[in-house]
C-alpha cells in the first residue's frame, strides 16, 4: 500500500508532487521518488527512506511539467533505492509509479520478458518492461498499456510517463484506489484527493480496469476493452486545514483530542428536527430485514466491531458475528438466511476487506459499510453506508475513527431496536448519553499529565505487557494492546482476564506490567481477583476503573458513563498511554516502522 501522485500541467511539477507525497506518506514510508519530464527529457530520482529525505536529494533544479511520485511500503523487495519507485523500462522510454500487488509478475516474466535485465526486485518493474516490448512490437503507447494490464492478475493503480509523448500522462487502477483531480490547464492523478487538496477539490473516480489518458486540458476514461467512460466530477468535502497538525507535535495526539468534538458532530449528524435518533431508512431495512449480522473487518476496526457485536444484540435483538476480514474471505463459516455483511472500515480501502465485499456480493447478499471516507471503494461497493464523521484520520494508529466507530455502532443499533419495538432501545437515551459520554471523554483528554506518568512509571523499560479486562473491557484491552504495540514496539497482549490462568500467566514474572481495565458492575471483583492472581506472580498491576467501581490505590478512575458506551471513555487512555510509551522511546508516533494507514494489498 503505496501512495501515488502524477501531474500534467504548466508548472513545475516537483512542488505539487513532493507535497502530495507528503500528504500521502501516511500509506508507507520506507521509500520514494518523483520522475519528471521536461520535453522528451525525463529525470528520475529515488531514496531510501522519507520524503524529507528524498526533497534533500531532488535539490532545487529540477524541472518538469509532467511528473508523477510514489511513496513506498515494499511486499516485492526490501527498502532501498533500486527497489523505490518510479521504475524505468530497460530503454529508460517508459516511466512507473503502481501501488499494488502483481500477483502473477513471475510468470510474466518467464513468459514474455526471457533475458530483459531488471535492476529492482519488484513486481511493478514487470508492468514497465512489458509495455517497452510491445511498445517496441509496434504498438501505440495507450494499445502497449492496455495490452500488458490486461496480462496483469493482481491489484493496480500505475502512472506512467512516455518520454515520446511528453503532453500525456497515462494512468490505470484495478482494485487499488486512485482518482483524477481536475484543473484548468493542468490535470493531476492521485491515491486520495488529500494528495492534491492545494491544487483542487474536484474529483473524478476512476473504477477498476479503467485506463485513463491525460493531457493539460483534456482527460480520456476508457475500459480495457476500448470503450470510452464519460464520468461525472465530484467535489471532494474534506478541508485543506483539516488534514494539518496545526501546533500539535503529532496527528495521534491531535486525532486523540479531537474526540470529544467529533462525538458531538456525530450526534448532530444522527438526530432529527425533533432531536430524535435518526439513521438513513434504506440502512434501516437492511438491518431489519437481516436475520443475523455479520461484521467484517481489520485491526482497531474489527476491535471496535466486538463492541459492536453487545450494542446490536443487547439492543436491536439481532444476532451479530465479528470474523476478520483475511479469515473470513478464505474460510467462509455456514452463513444464516439472510444475512447482512456489516463492513467496518475507517478508510474504505482495506484490501482484505473488500475481497470479501466482492465475494458475498457476488453470492448475493445484502452489504453495508461503516466508513470514514465518503467516496471510498468499500462505500462505493456497499449497497448501503453510513459514515464516521471523524474527519481526515492521518496517524496510522486510528484513534478517533474507533470512537467514531463505536458511537455510530451504538445509533444504528438503537435506531433498529427501537424500530423492531426493543424496550432496551425505546428507553435508552442515546442522544443524552452520548453528550454524556463526550464531556466524560474531555475529561480523559485532559488526564494527560497523569498517563504520561503512569507511561513513565510501568512501560519506560519493559518489553512486554498485557491489558486485561472481560466483557466489552476485554474488547478495549485488545484495542489498547494494538496502539502499544503498533506505536512503541513494546510486546504486548489484550487479553480476557478470566483465561490468564489457562496458561498465560505463563509470561508474567516480575515488574510485569499489566493495565486492568474495570468499567461493568458485574464483573468489578472477577477482574480486581485476576489482578491479584498476576500481582501475586510479581507482576506491576494498574487499575483504570469507571467511578461508582473505583477502589483506593488504582491509578485512574474514569468518567462514569452508560454501562454500554464504557469504551468511549476508557479506551482514551490507553491510546495517551501508547502514546507517551512511543514518545519517551523516540519511535516516530505517527509513522510507525513496518505499517501504513491503508492497507490496500492482501
Ligand atoms: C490501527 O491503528 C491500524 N492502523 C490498523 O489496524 C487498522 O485499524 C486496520 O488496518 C483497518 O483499517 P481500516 O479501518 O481502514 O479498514
Amino acid at each position: 500500500m503505496c501512495g501515488i501522485v502524477g501531474y500534467i500541467g504548466r508548472n513545475n511539477a516537483k512542488e505539487i508532487l513532493l507535497n502530495g507525497l507528503e500528504k500521502l506518506e501516511y500509506r508507507g514510508y520506507d521509500s520514494a521518488g518523483i520522475a519528471l519530464l521536461d520535453h522528451e527529457q525525463v529525470t528520475v530520482i529515488k531514496e531510501k527512506g522519507r520524503i524529507a529525505d528524498l526533497r534533500k536529494k531532488v535539490g532545487n533544479e529540477a524541472f518538469g511539467e509532467v511528473g508523477i511520485g510514489h511513496t513506498r511500503w515494499a511486499t516485492h523487495g526490501k527498502p532501498s533505492e533500486e527497489n523505490a519507485h518510479p521504475h524505468q523500462s530497460a530503454s529508460g522510454r517508459f516511466v512507473i509509479v503502481h501501488n499494488g500487488v502483481i500477483e502473477n509478475y513471475a510468470s510474466l516474466k518467464e513468459t514474455y520478458l526471457e533475458g530483459a535485465l531488471f535492476k529492482s526486485d519488484t513486481d511493478t518493474e514487470v508492468i514497465v518492461q512489458l509495455i517497452e516490448k510491445f511498445a517496441q512490437e509496434g504498438l501505440e503507447t495507450k494499445e502497449a498499456i492496455r495490452k500488458t494490464l490486461r496480462l496483469l492478475h493482481g491489484s493496480y493503480a500505475i502512472c506512467v510517463i512516455d518520454k515520446n509523448q511528453p503532453d500525456t500522462l497515462f494512468a490505470a487502477k484495478n482494485k487499488s484506489p486512485l482518482l483524477i483531480g481536475t484543473g484548468t490547464n493542468f490535470n493531476v492523478i492521485a491515491s486520495d484527493a488529500m494528495a492534491v487538496l492545494k491544487e483542487t477539490s474536484e474529483f473524478i473516480e476512476i473504477a477498476d480496469e479503467e485506463l485513463v489518458i491525460l493531457k493539460r486540458d483534456q482527460i480520456e476514461i476508457e475500459t480495457l476493452d476500448g470503450e470510452e467512460v464519460e464520468r461525472a466530477p465530484f467535489t471532494a468535502t474534506i478541508d485543506a486545514s483539516d488534514i494539518e497538525k496545526g501546533t500539535y507535535p503529532h496527528y495521534m495526539l491531535k486525532e486523540i483530542d479531537e474526540q470529544p468534538a467529533v462525538m458531538r458532530r456525530i450526534i448532530q449528524a444522527y438526530q432529527n428536527d425533533t432531536g430524535e435518533i435518526s439513521v438513513d431508512q434504506a440502512v434501516l431495512d437492511e438491518l431489519l430485514a437481516s436475520d443475523r449480522v455479520y461484521i467484517i473487518a481489520c485491526g482497531t476496526s474489527s476491535h471496535a466491531g466486538y463492541v459492536g457485536k453487545v450494542l446490536i444484540e443487547r439492543l436491536a435483538g439481532i444476532p451479530v458475528e465479528v470474523h476478520i476480514s483475511s479469515e473470513f474471505g478464505y474460510n467462509m463459516p455456514l452463513l444464516s438466511e439472510n444475512p447482512l455483511f456489516l463492513f467496518i472500515t475507517q478508510s474504505g480501502e482495506t484490501a482484505d476487506s473488500r475481497q470479501v465485499l466482492v465475494k458475498v456480493k457476488e453470492m448475493g447478499y445484502r452489504t453495508l459499510t461503516l466508513t470514514n471516507v465518503p467516496g471510498s471503494t468499500l462505500d462505493r461497493e456497499a449497497d448501503q453506508a453510513m459514515y464516521l464523521h471523524a474527519g481526515p484520520e492521518i496517524a496510522v494508529a486510528s484513534t478517533k475513527a474507533y470512537t467514531a466507530q463505536v458511537a455510530v455502532l451504538s445509533i444504528l443499533a438503537v435506531a433498529a431496536g427501537r424500530a423492531r419495538g426493543n424496550k432496551a432501545a425505546i428507553q435508552f437515551d442515546l442522544v443524552s448519553e452520548l453528550g454524556i459520554a463526550a464531556t466524560a471523554m474531555e475529561a480523559m483528554v485532559s488526564s494527560k499529565e497523569l498517563v504520561e506518568h503512569i507511561a513513565g512509571e510501568f512501560l519506560a523499560t519493559t518489553r512486554n505487557a498485557f491489558f486485561i479486562g472481560r466483557s466489552v473491557d476485554y474488547f478495549v484491552a485488545m484495542e489498547a494492546a494494538l496502539k502499544l504495540k503498533e506505536i512503541s514496539y513494546i510486546q504486548t497482549e489484550g487479553f480476557a482476564s478470566g483465561e490468564l490462568k489457562h496458561g498465560t500467566i505463563a509470561l508474567i514474572e516480575d515488574e510485569t506490567p499489566v493495565f486492568a481495565i474495570i468499567t461493568q458492575e458485574n464483573i468489578n471483583w472477577n477482574i480486581r481477583g485476576n489482578v491479584n492472581e498476576v500481582l501475586a506472580r510479581g507482576a506491576n498491576a494498574c487499575i483504570f476503573a469507571m467511578e461508582g467501581l473505583e477502589q483506593p490505590g488504582d491509578q485512574l478512575v474514569l468518567p462514569h458513563v452508560h454501562e454500554l458506551l464504557t469504551p468511549l471513555v476508557s479506551v482514551i487512555p490507553c491510546q495517551l498511554l501508547a502514546y507517551y510509551a512511543a514518545l519517551h522511546r523516540d519511535c516516530d508516533v505517527d509513522k510507525p516502522r513496518n505499517l501504513a494507514k491503508s492497507v490496500t494489498v492482501e
